[in-house]
């Protein structure tokens, strides 16, 4: 029977993801105060440290000096242990299967970021780290006649990984972010991305974040 030389599989035992990209997007509950005091300390310390001062990736808009996590405010702190919590996660998430426990030591670099209405941000990289992330804090009231309007966007590195003849897959080689308040993003350091430009009323507030890892012998 010709069948039997062409039977039904499972498609799913013969695949292997090589070449995997993991990015994460977690949504933090309660985060309605957090934000609010989030919000309240940056804009305080954009006044205090003036207008541009650190230029990075950010074509117009204003960034922070790069020691935000250090920041007394009790609202930075809290920040701060969500950032470690999603590191640790996916770092045990990945060595799941390896039998073993692992322990590791997370170094931190953190900093502001506020757009208004025209300000982006320009396709880049975060070098010298493993992973890299942002928590977003407010999106401003949005053009929503705009489109992409202060959304990230990520870009496969891979050269002609945009050879792709069908689109709505995990091998589309841009995908879209939506700077939803209390969302965390979290993605290799290497990953291309960019802010499209925020047009509207009000300030797009996010922090960003790099983060080192050390396992613990
Ligand atoms: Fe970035």
């Amino acid at each position: 029977m010709a069948d039997d030389l062409v039977p039904d599989f499972d498609i799913r035992k013969s695949i292997f993801m090589q070449f995997a990209t993991h990015v994460v997007s977690h949504d933090w509950p309660n985060s309605d105060a957090l934000n609010a005091e989030l919000r309240e300390v940056v804009m305080a310390r954009e006044a205090e440290e003036g207008k541009n001062n650190f230029v990075r990736s950010n074509a117009g808009g204003w960034q922070s000096s790069g020691n935000l996590i250090t920041w007394k405010e009790p609202c930075i702190d809290d920040l701060r242990r969500r950032i470690e919590k999603l590191v640790t996660n996916l770092l045990q998430e990945l060595i799941r299967d390896m039998g073993k426990n692992r322990s590791f030591e997370l170094y931190i670099d953190s900093w502001a970021n506020i757009n208004r209405s025209g300000d982006y941000n320009v396709v880049h990289t975060h070098p010298n780290c493993m992973f890299s992330g942002v928590y977003y804090v407010t999106r401003g009231n949005p053009d929503s006649g705009v489109p992409h309007g202060g959304l990230l966007e990520m870009l496969d590195p891979r050269e002609a990984a945009n050879y792709i003849q069908v689109t709505d897959t995990v091998l589309d080689a841009r995908v879209f972010f939506e700077n939803k308040p209390g969302r965390m993003l979290l993605w290799p350091s290497w990953v291309k991305h960019m802010v499209h430009p925020h047009v509207g009323e009000g300030e797009r507030i996010s922090i960003a974040f790099n983060v080192n890892v050390r396992e613990r012998t």
